[in-house]
């Protein structure tokens, strides 16, 4: 008989889980303390930037004839893709009479300004100024030091990912009426979890919270609900790796090492009364599963459904964002 003990036991990813009552489960709110989210929130702002901003996801932006206008922190922005795959950008104002560079044309690499035909191969030329641009293969970066007001940064905090080619990454974006730290503070807010996702999260609990100092993980042990009573148990630790960034990190349980970064970008200029910011939420999902493999030949059709979870959540989270952004704004946030 083969001596099959020396081999991992195979175990099913999913548990069954009754579903609990909603109204039952423990609050949270006494362990989710204020201060402990804003001293979370200041640690996070206080880190470098290097004045990198997320501009999109690195797929969409395709070596076509359209480039993609971005409006970060008031500024006009235009990126384009030359036929060599390098990803050029800079102000979206045509330095000439002001066309809007967006609704321009890329000609074998070069943006043709469509009201009367100026050409910029990415490189300055009559007063327009190119900006660094960083494509980490998920996400397209782009530098605006004016903007950021920080010390430069020759390349952006990306985080740590699963190796290339070992995940199925897709990104989801959404628009909310508040300022980045709002976002940013409801993903350091890991306590809402259960409450206010019920149909994503069951059984959460924070197993230890920020201790200060370079000890600044949220270790939240919690289950994705997949479908009705079956869910994946995990362990994930939620850092902040730059004042824009949140990642939670799989580090236990199905999927370790998946991530999800939630990367809050500025629309709107500083001291704007009705501030907008980006939620560019990339996924990177990784399984050591034999299955898996399969996985990552189906991205394609993986990606949508991947983005319409994000979404569901990220409507509820953009409501607390802009609530925050409303007591905030009014002199009403508790505390
Ligand atoms: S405005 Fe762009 S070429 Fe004239
Ligand atoms: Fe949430």
């Amino acid at each position: 008989m083969t001596d099959r003990s020396h081999k991992p036991r195979w175990t099913p990813p999913l548990r069954r889980r009754r579903t609990p009552d909603w109204a039952t489960q423990t609050p949270t709110w006494q362990d989710a303390r204020p201060g402990v989210i804003a001293d979370a929130l200041k640690t996070a702002s206080a880190r470098p930037s290097g004045n990198w901003f997320v501009v999109g996801a690195s797929r969409d932006l395709r070596a076509d004839e359209r480039p993609h206008g971005r409006t970060v922190g008031g500024v006009e922005i235009v990126l384009w893709r030359s036929d060599t795959g390098l990803v050029h950008a800079g102000p979206g104002v045509c330095p000439h009479l002001g066309a809007p560079l967006r609704d321009s044309r890329v000609v074998c690499g070069t943006l043709v300004c469509h009201w009367h035909g100026l050409a910029l191969d990415g490189a300055a030329f009559a007063g327009w100024e190119p900006y660094p641009v960083h494509d980490d293969g998920v996400l397209l970066w782009v530098r605006l030091d004016e903007i950021g007001g920080e010390e430069p940064l020759d390349m952006p905090v990306v985080p740590v990912r699963p190796a290339t080619g070992n995940g199925v990454d897709a990104v989801f974006t959404a628009v909310g009426r508040c300022e980045p730290q709002d976002v940013v503070a409801n993903r350091l807010d890991p306590w809402h979890g259960s409450w206010f996702h019920p149909y994503s999260f069951v059984d959460l609990t924070v197993a230890r919270a920020p201790r200060g100092g370079v000890d600044d993980a949220f270790v939240v042990d919690v289950s994705f609900r997949v479908t009705g009573a079956l869910v994946v148990p995990v362990r994930a630790e939620f850092t902040a790796p730059e004042p824009r960034t949140v990642v939670m990190r799989i580090t236990e349980g199905e999927g370790a090492t998946s991530i999800v970064e939630t990367h809050a970008t500025p629309l709107t200029g500083e001291g704007d009364g009705q501030p907008r910011t980006a939620v560019v939420e990339a996924i990177v999902a990784a399984s050591d599963r034999r299955g898996f493999a399969l996985a990552r030949a189906a991205a394609p059709a993986l990606r949508p459904l991947m983005r319409r979870a994000a979404g569901r959540l990220w409507r509820d989270d953009l409501a607390y964002a802009e609530r925050r952004w409303a007591l905030r704004s009014t002199g009403r946030f508790p505390g």
